[in-house]
């Protein structure tokens, strides 16, 4: 089972970087011919910079038009960070002190981002204009994460698993040295699904994480008036004719 699990995060790891790496760079590429950011908009690149990075941490576009969706939105967002970054502590010895710092908070992040995952899940279902554009995929993807914070809050609340072990196992396969992992079948559940997303989130709409930086309406400083805007298809075109 060790063995298996291995292969899977290998296989996981490596479709999930590659995967990222080329959609990353297919949307770097993607021509912005037109200056379209939303106005009002900064009128400087740093100013633009700054609104994207609100954007990434208080989703703040989201704040200004829908309240309810981005308080669940919210909830779940900075859950799932709390306990990713509580997570960082399986991949590194010695822990970093941030790292350290945020382990008590295991519980209230993994309540917030399962309690957010449900509203907005409940959103979907009870709302007849949001259940009318709802795809099976955005179910799916719900569903696959709240099953993953659910098997990893039961491990934390009641079953409890080794982590000294499977901390073990995850540092072993960074040095491509296969140790065992706990036999516990929450753990195995746990796991497979976390491999599964990682396979599945190249393909699927959690591409909205890196795309929010590449968005136009967002990334684009409100200057057309002071510099020509041309993509670099157009430079290039321009710079041939002359
Ligand atoms: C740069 C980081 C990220 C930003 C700025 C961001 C922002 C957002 C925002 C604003 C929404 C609400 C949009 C709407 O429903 O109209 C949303 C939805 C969602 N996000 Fe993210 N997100 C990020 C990363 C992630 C990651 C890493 C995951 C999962 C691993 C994730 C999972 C989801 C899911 C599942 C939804 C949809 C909820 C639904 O179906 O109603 N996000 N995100
Ligand atoms: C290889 C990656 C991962 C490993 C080895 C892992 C392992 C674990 C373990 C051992 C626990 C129990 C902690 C304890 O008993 O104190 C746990 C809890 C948890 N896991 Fe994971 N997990 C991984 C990835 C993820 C991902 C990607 C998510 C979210 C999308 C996630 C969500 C959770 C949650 C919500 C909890 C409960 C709250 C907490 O303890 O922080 N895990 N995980």
């Amino acid at each position: 089972m060790s063995t298996l699990f291995a292969i899977l995060f290998y296989v996981a790891f490596a479709t999930l970087v590659a995967g990222l790496g080329f959609k990353i760079a297919q949307y770097a590429r993607t021509p912005a011919p037109l200056k379209i950011p939303t106005t009002p908009a900064p009128l400087t690149q740093s100013g633009a910079a700054f609104r994207v990075a609100r954007e990434v941490v208080v989703f703040e576009s989201l704040f200004k038009s829908n309240k309810p969706l981005w308080i669940f939105a919210i909830l779940f967002h900075f859950g799932l960070f709390v306990v990713l970054a509580r997570h960082l502590r399986y991949f590194q010895e010695p822990v970093w002190f941030p790292v350290a710092l945020i382990q008590p908070l295991g519980v209230w992040g993994g309540l917030a981002m399962v309690g957010g995952l449900l509203l907005l899940t409940l959103r979907r279902m009870l709302l007849t204009r949001i259940a009318y554009i709802t795809a099976p995929g955005d179910y799916i993807m719900l569903g696959l994460l709240i099953a993953i914070g659910a098997s990893g809050m039961m491990m934390t609340t009641l079953t409890h698993t080794d982590v000294v072990a499977v901390k073990a196992f995850f540092l072993g396969l960074m040095r491509f040295d296969i140790r065992a992992l706990p036999a516990d079948p929450v753990l195995y559940a746990h796991l497979a699904m976390v491999a599964l997303l990682m396979i599945v989130f190249p393909f699927s709409k959690l591409l909205h994480a890196p795309g929010i930086f590449f968005s136009p309406t967002r990334n684009q400083s409100d200057d057309p008036r002071e510099k020509r805007h041309l993509c670099d298809w157009a430079a290039k075109l321009e710079a041939e004719r002359n």
